[in-house]
């Protein structure tokens, strides 16, 4: 695929799906620029990619944070003089019934998982403006798509961000931006672990239980490995899929169809 030499940055790089994406890309040959909330996880991911022969630096940012991700764009673009791919991964999770959902968490989840891929789209997008050329990818979920029972401000995050897929494609696309969704069902990352301890009990079962009952309803009767939703963003940004944009593409074993 054509992506060598091109700069990447990530965001939610230190682990999950984040950091199997900038190893993907790194091993494609893209410079790649790993930030988190988390430091000393994005050190390990930009090793990782140089101890397989990739180039990368790390940088600190919380995607909720305007200034954060505007200083970190800026000296990125300072730097390396572009940015040709964003991918917006950062992301948290919550459970709980939305009637008994504190206004604080409320928040929180829409700062990191809406207002995170509207403030880094922003920022990376003015100067792809400039350019003339470049490729944002948001990861959504399977979530976005149909209503389940707690997790409800999880799902309303991201089906904004299927939103803001929808918008800034329309409104990028003059620039020869395209902009798209991945939508991952069920991926084994610390992120589901979360939803079978805290949702398990609400559902009046274990974790473990919980775990089985969940994997019983996807028609690949397994979870995705964060590795393979790296696969498919390391296509959806490369030369291949230049007809792509506004697109919100389902990763899930058949889980979810539309
Ligand atoms: N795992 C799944 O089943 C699944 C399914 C669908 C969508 N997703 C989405 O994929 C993305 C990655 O999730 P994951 O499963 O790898 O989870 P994860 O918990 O393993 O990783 C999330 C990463 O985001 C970082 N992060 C959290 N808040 C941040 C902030 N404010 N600024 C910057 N970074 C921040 C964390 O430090 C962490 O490194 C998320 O957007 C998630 O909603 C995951």
């Amino acid at each position: 695929m054509e992506l060598n030499k091109q700069v990447v940055l990530v965001t939610g790089a230190g682990k999950g799906i984040g950091k199997a994406t900038a190893l993907t890309l790194g091993n494609y040959g893209v410079n790649v620029i790993a930030t988190d909330i988390n430091v000393g996880n994005i050190k390990k991911t930009s090793e990782e990619i140089k101890q397989l022969g990739g180039q990368s630096t790390f940088m600190e940012m919380d995607v909720s944070k305007k200034k954060q991700v505007d200083v970190v764009v800026d000296s990125v673009i300072n730097k390396f003089k572009k940015i040709d791919i964003l991918v917006n991964c950062a992301g948290a999770i919550t459970s709980g019934f939305l009637v008994n959902l504190d206004e604080k968490k409320w928040d929180q989840i829409m700062d990191i998982n809406t207002k995170g891929v509207f403030l880094t789209s922003q920022a990376v997008a003015k100067n792809m403006i400039q350019q003339k050329h470049g490729t944002i990818v948001n990861i959504s979920s399977v979530a976005s798509k149909t209503g389940e029972v707690g997790n409800g401000v999880y799902s309303v995050s991201k089906a904004a961000v299927n939103m803001l897929t929808q918008t800034y494609a329309l409104e990028l696309a003059p620039y020869n931006i395209n902009v798209n969704a991945i939508c991952p069902g069920y991926t084994d990352t610390d992120i589901m672990q979360d939803v079978f301890e805290k949702r398990g009990p609400i559902e009046g079962v274990t974790p473990d239980k919980y775990r089985e009952m969940l994997i019983s309803n996807v028609p690949l009767q397994r979870m995705a490995k964060p590795e393979e939703i790296g696969e498919l963003i390391a296509f959806i940004v490369s030369d291949k899929a230049n007809y792509i944009t506004g697109a919100t593409i389902n990763i899930a074993g058949g889980k979810e169809v539309h």
